[in-house]
């Protein structure tokens, strides 16, 4: 088999494996190693790499994954179409643990991560400076969206169908006030690892979509006490397996080449200095 992918699968908490008969493939990139070796088989006629988010073992908290390492890992195998599933806390009544979010929206509250590949800095071709910037406003993949939703439904599982990711620096949870307000916002869901892995993927023109699943009431939502990590892992445990089937039936669903979706042109008009690799 070639070590070549051409949808990307990227685990978190909890989600440490995907694939039954995969090939391990050790990536190096120009911004350093990703969370873990990429873990490549198929689904079907798909060809797909799985990359966990913390590594295996969860040794990486949110702060400190290279979110800039992976995407461009997973990018170099071939990958175009990612599915990014993800704990999180939810900060309305009505998702409480189990439910699935497939967000539309994105909110960054985060504080010191690295959020572009373009820096500045004059690239490869010694000429250009590496500058561009992506639109966002639409964070999520239409498609990735689409096929998420149809695969949950197959599931029986009554996903939500857009809403507002929170996504906060970690790794300590929210206080309450941070929560509550949060919730007043209308924002739907609270996480650590949707940003910046989203917008990197923009700027690599990845299609990418984000399947939030809930593992408890964050504390500032009606009856949410405090988190613990413990409950955490313990509901996404018990939710992982049939998360896993939704994801195997979203990537069958998944267009067999990157559509028409804004994700693909992100960069176009834009001298930007970095060859994509
Ligand atoms: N991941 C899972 N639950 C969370 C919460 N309440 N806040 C932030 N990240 C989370």
């Amino acid at each position: 088999m070639t070590a070549r992918a051409s949808i990307g699968v990227i685990g978190g908490s909890g989600f440490y494996s995907f694939l039954d008969d995969v090939t391990e493939l050790t990536v190096e990139t120009p911004y350093g190693a990703p969370s873990d070796s990429l873990f490549l088989g198929r689904i079907g006629e798909r060809e797909v790499a799985f990359l966990p988010r913390h590594g295996r073992g969860h040794h990486l908290p949110p702060h400190r994954i290279n979110y800039r390492a992976n995407l461009w890992a997973l990018r170099s195998v071939g990958v175009r179409q990612v599915l990014a599933p993800c704990a999180v806390g939810g900060l309305q009544p009505q998702y409480g643990p189990g439910t699935l979010v497939v967000p539309d929206q994105l909110v960054d509250r985060t504080k010191s991560r690295t959020q572009s590949y373009f820096d500045g800095e004059t690239r490869a071709d010694g000429v250009r400076p590496n500058v561009a910037h992506v639109t966002f406003a639409d964070p999520y993949c239409p498609q990735g969206r689409a096929a998420s939703l149809a695969a949950a439904r197959g599931a029986r599982w009554e996903a939500v169908d857009g809403g507002t990711l929170c996504v906060i620096e970690g790794p300590r949870f929210s206080t309450r006030a941070e929560s509550r307000w949060h919730a007043a916002q209308g924002w739907s869901v609270v996480g650590m690892t949707g940003h910046p892995e989203a917008v990197l993927a923009r700027e690599l023109e990845l299609c990418y979509s984000a399947l939030a699943l809930v593992t408890d009431l964050d504390a500032g939502a009606e009856n949410g006490e405090g988190v613990s990590h413990t409950e955490v892992l313990e509901v996404f445990a018990k939710n992982v397996d049939r998360l896993r089937d939704v994801l195997f039936d979203a990537v069958a669903r998944l267009p067999q080449e990157q559509g028409t979706c804004l994700c693909t042109t992100a960069l176009d008009g834009q001298e930007t200095g970095l060859p994509l690799p």
